[in-house]
C-alpha cells in the first residue's frame, strides 16, 4: 500500500515537472527554479496546505523551508508532532512571481494535482494555512455553506461534508505570524487542538 502511494505521488511530481502550459511554467524555467511537490509522510494523518511556494521553496523544492517554515515548524514543535510524521504541501506548485497572490487560473491548473494528493494520501486531518488555502479546501469538502472570512473561522475544525471522511482544520498562515506577535498566538491556541483530532 505505502509503495502504491509512493508511485502516485512520484507520478504527480513528474506531471507537475513537465506542466508547460501552466501559466508559471515559463517563469520556472526562466528563473531555474524548482517546482515544489509536497513533502513528509505518505501515510500522514495531518496534511498541511498552503498558498504557494516562495523564494526559498522555489529554490530548494521543498515547501515551507523558509521564514513561514521556521514558523510552522515551531507550531508543529508546540504541539508534540515531527514534521516527518505530516505531510505538507501548496495549492500552486510553482512560485507566483513577486509572491503575489495566486490567480484563478494558477488554482485551477493545479488543484487538481493536490485533489489527487489528498485521495492518495487519505489525512485524517486537512489543516489549511491561509484564506486560499480555506476557501479551495472548503468548496472541496462542500463546505462552501460554511465559508467566512478567515477571522471567522480560524481555529474551527469542520466535518467534510463531501463523500470522504476528513476533517478540515482551518488556520491561519504563518507568513502571516512573522511580523505579527498577535496572529503568531492565536496560530499558537489555534494549534492546539490538532493533537485531539489523530489517533
Ligand atoms: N508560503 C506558502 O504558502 N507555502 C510555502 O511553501 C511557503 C510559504
Amino acid at each position: 500500500m505505502g509503495n502504491d502511494r509512493s508511485q502516485a505521488l512520484k507520478q504527480i511530481r513528474e506531471e507537475v515537472q513537465n506542466l508547460k502550459e501552466s501559466p508559471l511554467y515559463q517563469e520556472r524555467v526562466n528563473n531555474q527554479t524548482l517546482p515544489v511537490i509536497g513533502e513528509g509522510s505518505h501515510n500522514a494523518q495531518l496534511m498541511f496546505i498552503g498558498e504557494a511556494p516562495g523564494r526559498n521553496e522555489a529554490k530548494t523544492g521543498r515547501p515551507f523551508c523558509g521564514s513561514a517554515g521556521k514558523i510552522l515548524d515551531d507550531l508543529l514543535t508546540s504541539i508534540g508532532v515531527k514534521r516527518e510524521a505530516v505531510y505538507i504541501t501548496n495549492i500552486v506548485k510553482d512560485r507566483p512571481p513577486s509572491n503575489r497572490d495566486p490567480l484563478p487560473e494558477e488554482i485551477a491548473i493545479y488543484g487538481p494535482f493536490l485533489d489527487r494528493q489528498i485521495d492518495i494520501i487519505k489525512p485524517l486531518v486537512i489543516v489549511t494555512l491561509g484564506r486560499f488555502s480555506m476557501s479551495y479546501i472548503m468548496e472541496k469538502q462542500n463546505l462552501q455553506d460554511s465559508l467566512q472570512p478567515i477571522s471567522e473561522l480560524h481555529g474551527q475544525v469542520l466535518e467534510s461534508k463531501s463523500n470522504s471522511p476528513v476533517k478540515v482544520a482551518v488556520m491561519y498562515h504563518p507568513a502571516a505570524a512573522i511580523y505579527n506577535p498577535k496572529i503568531k498566538k492565536v496560530l499558537h491556541n489555534d494549534f492546539q487542538i490538532l493533537p485531539s483530532l489523530i489517533k
